[in-house]
């Protein structure tokens, strides 16, 4: 009788595990299943640029910024991604990126928590 009883609790456990790491996944949801945290690292060229307003954009910062903006919640998400702010990334200066990359098809007026792209 004890033994089922603990055997009940060791199953509500495992279960709020299962729903907790459920949650997890959709937080993620920005980037379909990717984490934002780990598709940060394709941005990775985009490093000075999204520090120093003036520093100039690379050929390939701007050919993954205009890959993932084909998901602008996603390229987002990035942008305010723990990777992004403790690798020194400025999102105000990051949001400015698409533009000075001249992506013609760029979310103008996407708002990107307290940004807005230009
Ligand atoms: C970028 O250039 C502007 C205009 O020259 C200047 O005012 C600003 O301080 C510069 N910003 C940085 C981060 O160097």
């Amino acid at each position: 009788m004890e033994g089922s009883m603990k055997n009940m609790c060791l199953l509500g456990l495992l279960l709020a595990l299962v729903i907790a790491g459920l949650g997890e996944v959709n937080g993620a949801h920005e980037c379909g299943r990717a984490d934002p945290n780990m598709e940060a690292f394709k941005l990775a060229p985009c490093a000075s640029a999204a520090q120093d307003e003036n520093a100039s954009v690379s050929g390939s910062c701007c050919a993954a910024v205009r890959k993932l903006g084909q998901n602008p919640k996603c390229l987002c998400a990035v942008m305010l991604s723990n990777t992004a702010k403790a690798s020194g990334v400025k999102p105000e200066i990051a949001m400015t990126i698409p533009k000075r990359c001249n992506i013609a098809d760029r979310p103008v007026g996407y708002q990107c928590g307290a940004y807005t792209l230009p």
